[in-house]
């Protein structure tokens, strides 16, 4: 597929970044293991009962949320393209005893071959910063429609595109993201676990890397949310539920934004309300 050295590109630059933010986590093991999760309401509630169910977790990261929905009685199979996020998941996985397996792997080549290899799954699950990596959505959703069994469910929640028209001091200064127009990262993946000031480790904030710099750069792709739920529709799945919510869990990515219990933030007041987050659950009939 086209763009394959621009998504080589970015696993460089995740690889970098993730040793950085995996030391503001603080204990994430004994959390875990003490029977807490990383996981928020919105996805708990669109991904509904895990019980004995067959889940993969695409861009996964580090595996705190693939651990978490473990624990809620799912088979987790968490994939990412970053060496090092994978390292670190099967690391975490073994320090907590929660069974998981994770496949180093740039999601539209698994999502190939595991359609592929017939390979099939209850739910799919993806959030919080993924689809602003993937340079085609149709060929993203048809892939997971291929290894959705039947009656099998999608959910997304992840950032609001329209957060993107927004500077970091709430002024309207970019148009609203459409058509998977390419951005030049020059600075990479940053250091945001460090700038969430807690909101991105449930297991407590240590100081851990500072002054972060990436070296390596990377690209994102601007898509509208129309675009999003138009490719999953075309790739054959039925929306069952699209939710808008005017705040944003775990991130700070605006000035003033105040923090509510349940590590949920909100604009200051005198910002009137923008959809910060969205979720959408579709099914394989
Ligand atoms: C912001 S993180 C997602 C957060 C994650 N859900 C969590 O629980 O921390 C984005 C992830 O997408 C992964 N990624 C980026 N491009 C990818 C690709 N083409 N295939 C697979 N993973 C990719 C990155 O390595 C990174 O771990």
């Amino acid at each position: 597929m086209e763009r394959k050295h621009l998504r080589e590109q970015n696993r460089f630059s995740w690889n970098r970044v993730v040793g950085a933010h995996d030391s503001h986590r603080g204990d994430l093991a004994g959390f875990l293991r003490a029977g807490g999760s990383t996981l928020f309401p919105e996805e708990l509630e669109l991904l509904g009962d895990l019980e004995g169910k067959a889940l993969a977790h695409l861009q996964c990261n580090s595996g705190g949320d693939s651990l978490s929905l473990a624990v809620r009685g799912a088979t987790v199979t968490g994939v990412d393209i970053s060496d090092a996020a994978i390292s670190s998941a099967r690391r975490l996985s073994k320090q907590t005893g929660i069974p998981a397996g994770f496949e180093r792997a740039d999601v539209y080549d698994w999502l190939e071959e595991t359609a592929r290899a017939g390979r099939y799954f209850d739910a799919v699950f993806s959030s919080y910063g993924v689809v602003c990596w993937l340079p085609d959505l149709d060929t993203w959703t048809r892939g997971i429609a291929a290894v959705l069994a039947g009656g099998g469910r999608f959910v997304l929640v992840d950032f609001h595109p329209a957060t993107d028209m927004f500077d970091e001091s709430w002024k309207h200064a970019r148009a609203y993201p459409s058509g998977g127009e390419r951005l030049f990262l020059k600075e990479g993946v940053g250091d945001y676990v460090a700038e969430s000031q807690g909101g991105l480790t449930p297991a407590g904030f240590a100081e851990g890397a500072r002054d972060f710099k990436n070296p390596h750069h990377g690209y994102l792709f601007r898509w509208g949310l129309g675009e999003v739920v138009t490719a999953l529709a075309a790739a054959g799945l039925r929306i069952a539920t699209l939710k808008e919510y005017p705040y944003v869990n775990g991130e700070r990515p605006f000035s003033g934004m105040r923090e509510l219990p349940g590590r949920r933030m909100v604009p200051p007041e005198r910002v009137p309300a923008v959809p910060l987050m969205y979720g959408i659950s579709a099914v394989k009939n």
